[in-house]
C-alpha cells in the first residue's frame, strides 16, 4: 500500500497532487499539498527508473481505483476528496452530457411516483436528485414533485444544468454529505446512472438520514444497449466498449456490468425492476453519446491523436447508409434501465 500524506493549508477547495513512483514500484507514494486557492488540482507525476508512464491523470485514476483510495482518503477542510471528480469536471465533457446523454422515459417517473404514493404518508413535496449531471434526470421530477433539488459534485455539470431549468434548485455538493438538508425532510431521493461513482455506504447513510419515514429512494441506471443490427452492435459494444476502452473503465463500472445487482438499499422494503426503452437515434447523436463516456474521455487523454471514435462513426454510417439514395437510417436499439426502489 502507498504512503499517503496530506498537508491541508489555507482553506482550499482542491489540492495539488504530486505522485512519485520510484524504484520499480507499482504503487506510488502519494503526497497531497493543498495550497494557494486552486479550484482544479495540479497533478505531477515523476516516473523514475523507466516506470509506470508519462504524466497522467488517468494513472491516478487507475491507481486510486485499484487501491482503496476512497476509503483511505480523508475528508479535510470539510471536503471529501474524490478521484471521480476529475472524470466529469471538464467544461467540454459537461457540454457533451448536456447535448448527448439520453433522457429517461416518462413511464419511469410515473412508476417512481406510483411507488411513492403507495405508502400512507403519500406526499411528494421535495425530491433530491443526487449526481444530477446536466439535469436529464432532474427535470422530469418536476412533473411528479413540487420542489426539486439537483446535486452534483461537478461545478461544470451544475453550470450546464442551470442553463436548462430555472424551476430546479441546482447545487454543487457531494452525495456523501447532504448536509444542506435536515433529518427526515425529503420525500424522494433519486440517483440516475451515478451511484457507481459514489462512496455507496456513506451515501446510503445520508439517504437514510434525510428521508422522512415512508420516504423513497429510487436508484436507476442505464446499463447497456442492444443495437438491433448485429454488426453495429459488434462495432460499438464488443469492439469499442469492450476492447478499445477496456483499460479505461474504472473498477466502479462493475456495478453497471452487473446490472446494479451488487447494490443493496438499506431498507426492508425494496424492489428491483427492469425497463426496456426502444430508441431510434441518428448516428451523430449516438457517437456523441459514446464520446460522453468517462472511459472515452480517459482514452482520449492517453491517446490525443486517436481517430478511433471517428472510425466507429464511419463504420456505422456505411452500415446504415442506403447506397442508392445516400439516405442514412437511424440506429434502432433497445436501452436497458435497472430501477431499484426502497422505502424507509
Ligand atoms: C453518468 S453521470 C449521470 C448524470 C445524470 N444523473 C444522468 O442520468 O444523465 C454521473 C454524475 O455523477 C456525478 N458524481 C460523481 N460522483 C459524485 C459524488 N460523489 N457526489 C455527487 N455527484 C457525483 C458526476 O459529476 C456526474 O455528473
Amino acid at each position: 500500500m502507498p504512503t499517503l500524506q496530506v498537508y491541508p493549508t489555507s482553506g482550499l477547495i482542491m489540492p495539488t497532487l504530486q505522485v512519485y513512483p520510484t524504484g520499480g514500484l507499482i504503487m506510488p507514494t502519494l503526497q497531497v499539498y493543498p495550497t494557494g486557492g486552486l479550484i482544479m488540482p495540479t497533478l505531477q507525476v515523476y516516473p523514475t527508473g523507466g516506470l509506470i508512464g508519462p504524466t497522467s491523470t488517468s494513472l491516478l485514476h487507475t491507481w486510486a481505483d485499484r487501491s482503496h483510495f476512497y476509503k483511505s482518503t480523508p475528508q479535510f477542510l470539510g471536503i471529501h476528496f474524490r478521484s471521480t471528480y476529475f472524470l466529469f469536471e471538464g467544461k467540454e465533457h459537461a457540454k457533451l452530457y448536456a447535448k448527448y446523454r439520453p433522457s429517461y422515459p416518462e413511464r419511469l417517473y410515473r412508476r417512481i411516483k406510483e411507488y411513492c404514493m403507495e405508502s400512507d404518508a403519500n406526499t411528494l413535496d421535495l425530491a433530491v436528485d443526487v449526481g444530477c449531471g446536466s439535469g436529464q434526470s432532474t427535470l422530469p421530477l418536476t412533473s411528479i414533485c413540487k420542489h426539486v433539488i439537483g446535486v452534483d459534485i461537478s461545478k461544470e455539470q451544475i453550470t450546464a444544468a442551470r442553463k436548462v431549468s430555472s424551476n430546479v434548485d441546482f447545487r454543487e455538493g457531494h452525495a456523501e454529505d447532504l448536509g444542506f438538508q435536515g433529518d427526515e425532510t425529503v420525500d424522494l431521493v433519486t440517483t440516475a446512472t451515478a451511484i457507481h461513482w459514489m462512496d455507496i455506504p456513506t451515501f446510503m447513510k445520508e439517504v437514510s438520514r434525510v428521508l422522512r419515514p415512508g420516504g423513497v429512494l429510487a436508484v436507476y441506471s442505464f446499463i447497456d444497449d442492444k443495437i438491433h443490427n448485429n454488426e453495429a452492435h459488434q462495432i460499438v459494444w464488443e469492439e469499442f466498449q469492450g476492447k478499445t476502452l477496456r483499460d479505461c473503465w474504472t473498477e466502479k463500472r462493475k456495478h453497471i456490468v452487473n446490472g446494479l445487482s451488487l447494490i443493496e438499499l438499506p431498507f426492508e422494503e425494496t424492489l428491483r425492476e427492469r425497463l426496456n426503452v426502444e430508441r431510434h437515434i441518428d448516428i451523430e447523436s449516438y457517437v456523441g453519446y459514446l464520446s460522453s463516456w468517462s472511459a472515452w474521455q480517459t482514452y482520449q487523454k492517453k491517446n490525443p491523436d486517436t481517430t478511433v471514435l471517428t472510425d466507429v462513426g464511419h463504420r456505422l454510417r456505411s452500415l446504415y447508409e442506403d447506397q442508392d439514395s445516400g439516405v442514412v437510417r437511424p440506429i434502432s436499439l433497445t436501452s436497458h434501465i435497472i430501477l431499484l426502489l426502497g422505502r424507509k
